[in-house]
């Protein structure tokens, strides 16, 4: 087993392969995960209480509306695999509706957050058998050996997460989640939804500068864990529509012809050239049965709100 410092180095290596390759690209990229420190995830945590961000709260009440039709789907004794497991809100919500849940499995890679929300589940369900897994839903997790029989599992993925793997990856992740629930099994995906263009704006380039600052804050982490100088007033934040993507890009630009150093390798970058650093893909029930359909899913009930921002879907392996 790797310890915590294992963990981070593996982590930090990974940090500065990602940034040193993505600086040399043409379209400077930055994998979005690299997005999310710990101030990153405070700001993230912010974000989803802003006005403007409508994805959280609306997926939450898709979720309260719907949860007894997910219990009813499921049946007694069902147990949960949930991959990248937040604040347990959510997960509150569907465990609270189910018939007597047998084992709830949160995958994340941050292992001290993970045991506390663990720890939290416990107390608020005691009869709930809860079995943290630390690692990177992206890779392969071995899942524990007292996992009950096919056909009563279910994965659960909310969050519209899903919109910010490519879509090779989500394919990746969709077909490792079908075979963990196996015959039989089922998921429950949150994904955002289209729609017009200056509500996605509004969302993805906030008023109160919240979304801003965390797109900058990468260049602050890049800066501390990995030797670089980026100057802190050069970039500003800009959200753009990709339409061929259907995705909210997030891009920091450089304000005017600068030259940086990362881990001794030095970037230039001309006035208004830009460090792709997140895209967040928005579906529709058609483009969300293609993808599952590609990874040997089925959609057996789709849900939204009454303005169709948000949707939450049950899938069925096929
Ligand atoms: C985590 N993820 C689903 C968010 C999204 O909406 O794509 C991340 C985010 N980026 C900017 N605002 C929120």
């Amino acid at each position: 087993m790797l310890d915590r410092t294992d963990t981070l180095t593996l982590q930090r290596e990974a940090f500065r392969r990602d940034v040193l390759e993505g600086l040399a690209l043409s379209q400077k990229t930055i994998p979005a995960r690299w997005l999310y420190d710990d101030r990153g995830s405070e700001l993230f945590e912010d974000i989803t209480k802003l006005d403007e961000y409508y994805p959280t709260r609306t997926e939450r009440a898709i979720l309260e509306r719907h949860a007894g039709d997910i219990a009813q789907k499921l049946g007694p004794k069902a147990s949960l695999i949930e991959y990248g497991a937040g604040a347990g809100i959510k997960t509150e919500i569907v465990l609270d509706a189910l018939d007597d849940p047998e084992l709830y499995v949160p995958i994340d890679i941050a292992g001290d957050f993970l045991e506390a929300s663990a720890e939290r589940l416990r107390g608020r369900f005691p009869a709930l058998d809860v079995h943290p897994v630390v690692g990177d839903f992206t890779d392969d997790i071995d899942l524990p050996d007292s996992l009950p029989d096919e056909g009563r599992r279910c994965g659960f993925f909310p969050g519209s997460t899903i919109g910010n793997l490519d879509p090779k990856d989500a394919v990746t992740f969709l077909k490792r989640m079908r075979g963990h629930v196996g015959r039989g099994g089922r998921a429950v995906l949150g994904a955002d939804l289209k729609k017009p263009i200056e509500d996605l704006r509004r969302a993805y380039d906030d008023s109160e500068g919240v979304t801003a600052a965390f797109n900058q804050n990468l260049l602050i982490r890049i800066n501390r864990e990995l030797g670089g100088d980026f100057p802190h007033d050069a970039f500003h934040h800009e959200a753009r529509w990709n339409d061929a993507e259907s995705a909210v890009e997030m891009h920091l630009v450089a304000d005017r012809e600068v030259s940086v150093s990362v881990a001794g390798q030095s970037f230039d970058f001309h006035e208004g050239e830009t460090i792709h650093t997140e895209s967040s893909r928005k579906y529709d029930r058609a483009s969300l049965g293609k993808l599952a359909g590609s990874a040997g899913w089925e959609i057996e009930s789709f849900w939204t709100d009454d303005k169709d921002r948000f949707s939450v879907t049950m899938l069925k392996a096929a």
